[in-house]
């Protein structure tokens, strides 16, 4: 689907750049890239091709969905950006939550991702129920990421990915420890990890046990941890699709 960005003034593409920057100052300063790579993908991952409803659109600005069971944890990201979105007024929180997520990555080691500035904010959230739970088999992972978001196998096994960076924990999710020895370090480390099997200390969730069992995501796997720049290259272009479900397309 072929995508017409929305054109913005230089004084709203300044301003953009300028939160950027002062993303990278918070995420380095309070060593959130974990959190906020999490937030910007619960912020996007409602997205319902179908209905074109949900999507990265700022509603988790409203503790509605912060209330979402899956998103447990999530209201302490919408707090830290909060000062950021009132420094930068023209920057629509849909832009600062996938902004957010994107600094995560590249201030950890991960790949450069494109970005394209102008979301509008919507006010009704999307309704529970929408996101991956950490129970979910193959099947319920493709209907979610495929049926519904509208991405591909390739997506589902390279944005997984995202989970080298951080920890499960006890009091949100009741899982409790990382995926990787490394959590604050953005590399390939999550597939190396999940196809040596369980290891004392590390988390596997079965979600993510999940991309082994199925034959169009284990060959994903394999490549991923043989090759760390195909998963980033693939990481790259498939956050790039996450950031803009719904947005800037030509039929909307
Ligand atoms: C495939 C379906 C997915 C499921 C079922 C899932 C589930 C979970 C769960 C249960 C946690 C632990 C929450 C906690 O206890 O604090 C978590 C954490 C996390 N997830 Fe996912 N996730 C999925 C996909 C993704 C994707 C696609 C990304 C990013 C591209 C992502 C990024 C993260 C990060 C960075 C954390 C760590 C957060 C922290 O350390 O605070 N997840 N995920």
């Amino acid at each position: 689907m072929g995508k017409i960005y929305p054109s913005l003034t230089f004084e709203h593409k300044e301003a953009v750049d300028q939160a950027k920057s002062a993303l990278r100052a918070l995420i380095t300063e309070k060593q959130c890239a974990p959190l906020m790579l999490r937030f910007a993908f619960h912020s996007a991952a409602t997205f319902d091709v179908k209905t074109t409803t949900g999507g990265p659109f700022g509603t988790m600005r409203h503790k509605a969905e912060q209330n979402h069971g899956a998103n447990v944890g999530l209201d302490v990201a919408v707090e830290m950006l909060e000062p950021i979105k009132q420094q930068f007024p023209l920057v629509s929180y849909g832009d600062i939550y996938m902004m957010a997520g994107i600094v995560a990555v590249e201030s950890t080691g991960g790949p450069e991702i494109t970005f394209h500035p102008g979301r509008p904010d919507m006010d009704a959230p999307p309704e529970e129920g929408r996101l991956p739970l950490p129970n979910f088999g193959h099947e319920q992972l493709r209907n979610v990421f495929v049926n519904t978001m509208g991405l591909t196998d390739q997506d589902i096994v390279a944005l997984s990915g995202g989970h080298t960076l951080g920890s499960t924990h006890k009091d949100r999710s009741g899982f409790d420890g990382p995926w990787t020895s490394n959590p604050m370090v953005f590399d390939n480390s999550y597939f190396t990890e999940l196809l040596a099997g369980e290891k004392v200390g590390l988390v596997q969730l079965p979600s993510d046990k999940a991309l082994l069992a199925d034959p169009g995501f284990r060959p994903l796997v394999e490549k991923f941890a043989a090759d760390q720049q195909a998963f980033f290259q693939a990481f790259a272009e498939s956050f790039l699709k996450l950031s803009e479900l719904g947005f800037a397309d030509f039929n909307n």
